[in-house]
C-alpha cells in the first residue's frame, strides 16, 4: 500500500507549483493532476459559446451541456471535452486572460471540485486551493511562493522586452486570484526565490521522506528549514 495519500501543491501563477509536481510524482511514481486545467477547460467551453463570463448561471449552463473529463497520468493530465482531447488548447494567451473570471464563481469552482474528488488516491496535485477547499484531509500539504519579477523571469528567461509585461499579467492575475490563494495552516510554505528547481524537488523529498521517518504512516507537520517555514 502506498504510504501517501494526497499531496497538494498550492500557490500562485507561474510559481513553480506545477513543475515541482510532476517532479515530486515522478520521484514517488504517482499520477499528477492540474487543476488550473480543469478551470480552463470550462473557461475554453465559456468563450466558445461565446456568453457574459461574469453570468454564472449562463456558464454553468454551459458546462452542463458537455462532459469534461480528467485524465491523470504521470507526465502531465489530458482533458477530453465530449470525448475529444483538448489539452493543447488550454494554454492560450485568451484563456490566461479569461480564466480568472470563470474560476470566481462559486458554482464553477463547486463543479471543478467534484470532478478532482472523483480521482482515487494517491495522487499528487496542484493548484490554489487544494489543502484548503478540495481536499482538507491531505496527507501532506505544501504551499509554494515567490516574487512576481522572478516568476516572470522563470517563464520568459532574461528577455527584457517581455519581462514587464509577463509580470504586471502575473500581478493581475494575483491580484484576481487572492481570495483562493490563502495557504492551509498546515500546510508547509517554500519561498522559492532564491531556490533552483532541483532545490525546490529536493526539499520537498526530504519533508516527505521526514515526516514518514518520525510518525509511520501519519503525517505530521514537517521540518522548517532556511527556505521552509510552516504558515
Ligand atoms: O494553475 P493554472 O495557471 O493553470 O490555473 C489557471 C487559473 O485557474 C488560475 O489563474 C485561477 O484563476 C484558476 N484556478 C483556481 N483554483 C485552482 C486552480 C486554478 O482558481 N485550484
Amino acid at each position: 500500500m502506498s504510504p501517501y495519500g494526497v499531496i497538494t501543491f498550492d500557490g500562485p501563477a507561474a510559481s513553480g507549483k506545477s513543475s515541482v509536481a510532476q517532479r515530486i510524482a515522478a520521484a514517488l511514481d504517482l499520477p499528477v493532476v492540474s487543476s488550473g486545467l480543469l478551470y480552463r477547460a470550462a473557461t475554453l467551453i465559456a468563450e466558445g459559446a461565446q456568453i457574459d463570463l461574469d453570468d454564472e448561471e449562463a456558464v454553468m449552463a454551459r458546462l452542463r451541456r458537455h462532459d469534461v473529463e480528467l485524465e491523470p497520468v504521470h507526465d502531465g493530465n489530458r482533458v477530453r471535452l465530449d470525448g475529444a482531447d483538448v489539452t493543447e488548447t488550454l494554454h492560450t494567451d485568451e484563456v490566461d486572460g479569461s480564466v480568472s473570471a470563470v474560476a470566481r464563481h462559486p458554482r464553477v469552482r463547486s463543479w471543478v471540485s467534484e470532478h478532482l474528488r472523483r480521482v482515487a488516491p494517491p495522487f499528487v496535485i496542484d493548484g490554489r486551493d487544494m489543502g484548503t477547499v478540495v481536499f482538507p484531509e491531505a496527507s501532506d500539504k505544501f504551499y509554494l511562493t515567490a516574487s512576481p519579477e522572478v516568476r516572470a523571469k522563470r517563464r520568459v528567461g532574461e528577455r527584457a522586452a517581455d519581462l514587464e509585461r509577463v509580470a504586471h499579467a502575473i500581478r493581475r492575475r494575483d491580484a484576481l486570484d487572492a481570495h483562493q490563494l490563502v495557504p492551509a495552516n498546515d500546510a508547509q510554505r517554500i519561498d522559492t526565490d532564491p531556490l533552483t528547481l532541483d532545490e525546490v524537488v529536493a526539499l520537498v523529498l526530504e519533508a516527505l521522506r521526514a515526516r514518514r521517518a518520525s510518525s509511520v504512516g501519519a503525517p505530521t507537520a514537517g521540518p522548517t528549514t532556511d527556505h521552509a517555514e510552516e504558515c
